[in-house]
């Protein structure tokens, strides 16, 4: 059944078989057209190594800003199904716009069978969802709290993370781009991101812009480049420590700090 609403996101297929949404709000497809499910798996799960961690037994919380459709939630129990793990994953995430369960209902994961079996289970979250926090154990492993309000809005959203004392060890920095949503790009965002990180976090996102860089080094975080999924050139990798970084190209920190301050980018 197709959505009538001319606010809420449309369905587009990508070229990979799998669908994303484009907000007319943002005026924005939430993923790569050429592909929503390997975009996703490569800036997020193997660019970072985060499919390797889901796969082993290690404490892991993750932070994502951005749920969307919550295909990033779905690939988490597709990389943990295949995996010994025994202890849970907590999957943090905030979404300000979420979508409505029958548009959650139309999606699909394209060839990917265990993907399209989890699309009832999205539709679940977003029927049931209120504003503010929302928790579900979407299956025994794997955990979900989802704030429904704005990240950027929510003052306390970093106390009451720290509070639990569950640091995030991955951020997906997912809203859309720095043109179109700039909120979500200041260095004031990435230092409650880095607040509420452990010591060597990883912080991925598609976005290779380098005002987004300067903005990461202004909160503190060692930022890198890393190879773009789908034809694109570039993504960014930052971490709280140097030494997760050594395999990718590191920036000037220093350099984007100073253009930051400078006012380069506006
Ligand atoms: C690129 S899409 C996220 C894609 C998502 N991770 C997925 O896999 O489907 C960006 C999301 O960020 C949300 N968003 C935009 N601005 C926001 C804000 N200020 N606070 C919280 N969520 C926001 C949008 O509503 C949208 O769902």
């Amino acid at each position: 059944m197709m959505n009538s609403d001319k606010t809420e996101p449309a369905v587009k297929l990508t070229k990979d078989g799998s669908t994303t949404l484009f907000s007319s709000l943002f005026n924005q497809y939430y993923h790569n057209p050429n592909g929503a499910v390997a975009e996703s798996r490569h800036v997020f799960f193997e660019t970072t190594n985060l499919a390797g961690l889901l796969r082993s037994d290690k404490p892991l919380t993750i932070f994502e800003t951005g749920f969307g459709t919550g295909l990033n939630l779905v690939l988490c129990l597709d990389y943990i199904r295949q995996s010994l793990r025994k202890i849970p994953v907590t999957f943090k995430s905030v979404e300000a716009y979420p979508i409505k369960a029958q548009t959650a209902r139309d999606l699909s994961f394209g060839s990917e069978s265990f993907l399209n079996k989890q699309v009832p289970v999205l539709a679940e979250i977003f029927d049931g969802l209120k504003p503010g926090m929302n928790q579900a154990g979407i299956n025994p492993l794997l955990k979900l709290e989802l704030f429904w309000g704005k990240f950027e809005d929510t003052p306390d959203f970093s106390e009451n993370h720290i509070a639990d004392k569950n640091l995030a060890s991955f951020i997906l920095h997912d809203p859309f781009s720095p043109d179109v949503n700039p909120g979500l790009w200041t260095p004031d965002v990435f230092k409650q991101l880095y607040q509420i990180s452990t010591s060597d976090a990883i912080l991925a996102t598609y976005c290779a812009a380098t005002s987004a860089r300067a903005a990461m080094a202004v909160a503190n975080w060692n930022v890198a480049r890393a190879r773009g999924a789908l034809g694109k050139r570039e993504m960014t990798i930052a971490s709280k420590s140097a030494e997760k970084l050594l395999t990718f190209k590191r920036l000037n920190e220093n350099r984007l700090k100073e253009r930051f301050e400078k006012g380069d980018f506006g």
